[in-house]
């Protein structure tokens, strides 16, 4: 990989990890105005602090020892009082941190484990963004399962429109949590693959972001691609002569990454060589027991009459179906503005 690329994705995660460090020093210090008795015990807290380490290099050994001793105690007392403090106030110590999107590095991108220090996977899902230029993965932080939102959706059935007894707020609400499962199962050789259909505007692209995010932070990697682009870097790659290693690790992805998203099935332009390979990639992965969420526009009738057989068989077989129904959000959005 090319140094150039990581020295970018190091300095986009600096200024990012600098702006969740400034917020959170403006939102601690607004809790300080609302609460003084916490900045006074914090204050406290600091200045017992700096005498431990001070303390280090003053007097002989004894006296510095019950000194030190003396100043834990205190220590403790004062972090003791804090958290009755911060009880009482309803506000817990991770408030009072930042935010940082991955929990495992604080976004710093790397794991020291004792003398041994390695990039942490939310920097390789950087990179892998980077390849497969997941612009759609950028919007991680917008849609996500804490921004989603289910007052989009009806609370009225209407089985005409909608083809079933269930309002569209009850039926987002049961795919919402088979989606939950599904990313705590995304190991799991028994769970199944999730089929996304329905008409455009009705949140499935935002569904299989939420997901992204979550597999991402549990640890595992996400290639997201909607199916046009990705059948055409599948054939480009296949047709092209000298492949650079870069290239293979790039196509080899798309078979052996934790959780493939195709986004968009359906409007690739068709043609037998994509099908094929369409064909190898669910095949391939169904066999590994490595998980996809394939979202698309069409009826399960169109898709019968656009793929073969063998599509459709795994398709039904390994997929758990969840029909999107309801009004398009994006309309509904562009009224409230
Ligand atoms: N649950 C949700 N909460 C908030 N906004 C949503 C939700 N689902 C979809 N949206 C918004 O509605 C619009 C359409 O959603 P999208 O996921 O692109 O639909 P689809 O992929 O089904 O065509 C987008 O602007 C998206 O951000
Ligand atoms: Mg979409
Ligand atoms: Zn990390």
């Amino acid at each position: 990989m090319d140094n150039q690329i990581y020295k970018e994705i190091l300095k986009k995660r600096d200024s990012k990890r600098q702006k969740k460090i400034d917020e959170a020093i403006i939102k601690k210090n607004k809790i300080y105005q609302d609460y003084p008795e916490l900045e006074n015990i914090d204050k406290q807290i600091n200045m017992v602090a700096l005498n431990i380490a001070r303390n280090i290099v003053s007097s002989d050994e004894i006296t510095r020892q019950i000194e030190k001793e003396n100043m834990k105690l205190k220590l403790d007392k004062l972090e003791n009082e804090k958290n009755k403090i911060l009880k009482k106030i309803n506000i817990t110590r991770q408030d009072l941190e930042p935010d940082f999107d991955c929990k495992i590095c604080n976004d710093t991108g790397i794991i020291t484990e004792g003398k041994i220090t390695s990039f942490c996977n939310c920097f390789k899902q950087d990179i892998l963004n980077y390849t497969y230029k997941q612009s759609n993965i950028l919007k991680l932080d917008e849609e996500n399962f804490k921004t989603f939102d289910s007052g989009y959706y009806s609370n009225k059935p209407n089985k005409e429109k909608y083809g079933i007894e269930k309002s569209p707020l009850e039926n987002i609400e049961i795919i919402k949590k088979i989606s939950l499962d599904f990313c705590k199962n995304i190991k799991s050789e028994n769970s199944k693959n999730l089929l996304f259909t329905g008409n455009t505007g009705l949140g499935k692209t935002f569904l299989s972001n939420c997901i992204a995010r979550e597999v991402i932070q549990k640890g595992f990697n996400v290639v997201y691609q909607t199916s046009p682009i990705l059948m055409d870097q599948i054939l480009e790659y296949k047709f092209s002569y000298d492949k650079t290693d870069e290239q293979k690790e790039k196509y080899n992805k798309i078979f052996n990454v934790d959780l493939l998203i195709i986004d968009d099935l359906g409007t690739e332009t068709m043609n037998n060589n994509k099908f094929t390979e369409l064909f190898n990639i669910i095949n391939t992965r169904l066999l590994n027991n490595k998980k996809m969420v394939i979202s698309t526009n069409l009826t399960l009738n169109d898709l019968y009459n656009r793929y073969d057989e063998r599509i459709l068989s795994r398709l039904i077989g390994n997929f758990t179906i969840c029909k999107f129904i309801g009004d398009d959000i994006r309309l509904k959005k562009k009224k409230i503005k």
